[in-house]
């Protein structure tokens, strides 16, 4: 068992196999004892901190849930509140808030932000989103994909639409626990050429395939998951127009599915926009299970907390 205490969470890619595993045993672990209502309250009086510089439903909710759940406090901040980059530097809020915290949860735009926080607190530090990676979701959504076939190594996901925030927390995750990956998106809006290097790498070590694609019909060929998102994230709302033109025949629908498995999943991190990246009929058929993926977020933060808090 690796010791995570202290550890900061910003990207996949800075965790081992062995530690995707320990955080899935505990998430599995604290989800039975919440249903079953046994205590569980490892984080006793201890303090998170929520900076959030973008909107939120489920990062705030299952973050602010999970600590109290835990025994601990949550505080929300959104960024305007704070001194934090307009009247103080990122490393002396980031002492500052070491002499009051136990842990700090950030969503905000420039992942450096969250690397240079973590590099000047004494409290472990997790992204909760940066325009450049969501790890903590797709933790969960490892684990949904476990819960639901018994099983990651092997299986094939196919992420269809932008090379955003959320494919390439999906590169470095799948990579990371031996799931295939192919992504497919539009020539201009491919994912990150390093993470896809640095995926490749991981894949070698787990004996898994990574792939990016054109063409949405090739990534989703034999899929057991099917996984979409926005085609424009938080900040690029400027852009939908031109966006929802080019991304058209990246839709999940009834004609895109059918090269995956019968028995594929349907994903998405959610907010939806449906009639754009899926209808309605495939985000609410009985292959989709986005709603599991949202309830998990709760059930692996609290993981995550009491691992490294
Ligand atoms: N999936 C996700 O992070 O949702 P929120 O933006 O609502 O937190
Ligand atoms: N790619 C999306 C994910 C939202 C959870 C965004 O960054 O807005």
């Amino acid at each position: 068992m690796s010791n995570m205490k202290g550890k900061s969470l910003i990207s996949l890619n800075d965790l081992s196999a062995e530690e995707f595993w320990q955080i899935f045993e505990l998430s599995a672990s604290l989800k039975s004892k919440l249903k079953n209502g046994a205590p569980h309250r490892i984080l006793e009086g201890k303090t998170l901190g929520m900076i959030f510089s973008k909107p939120s439903t489920r990062t705030r909710i299952s973050f602010e849930v999970g600590i109290y759940q835990l025994g601990g406090i949550g505080m929300y901040f959104n960024q305007n509140d704070l001194q934090l980059k307009k009247s103080e530097s990122i490393p002396d809020t980031a002492k500052v808030l070491s002499r009051f915290l136990n842990g700090i949860m950030i969503r905000t735009f420039d992942h450096q932000d969250v690397i240079d926080l973590a590099k000047n607190s004494s409290i472990p530090v997790i992204n909760g989103l940066t325009d450049i990676m969501h790890p903590c979701q797709i933790l969960a959504d490892l684990f949904t994909i476990l819960e639901k076939k018994k099983t990651i190594k092997g299986l094939k996901l196919a992420y269809v639409g932008d090379g955003n925030n959320v494919a390439h927390s999906l590169l470095h995750g799948c990579s990371k626990v031996g799931m295939d990956i192919s992504i497919a998106s539009p020539k201009d809006f491919q994912p990150n050429k390093e993470i896809v290097q640095e995926s490749i790498s991981n894949a070698k070590v787990s004996g898994s395939k990574v792939e990016i694609v054109i063409d949405p019909v090739e990534a989703v060929t034999g899929a057991d998951v099917i996984y979409t998102d926005v085609w424009a994230s938080m900040g690029q709302e400027s852009e939908a127009v031109k966006r929802n033109e080019i991304f058209k025949k990246y839709q999940v629908n009834s004609d895109l599915v059918k090269h995956a498995k019968k028995d594929y999943l349907f994903m998405h991190c959610l907010p939806a926009h449906r009639g754009l990246e899926v209808v309605d009929e495939i985000a609410d058929s009985k292959n989709s299970v986005i709603f599991d993926e949202a309830e998990n977020r709760l059930h692996v933060q609290k993981a995550i907390m009491a691992l490294v808090m």
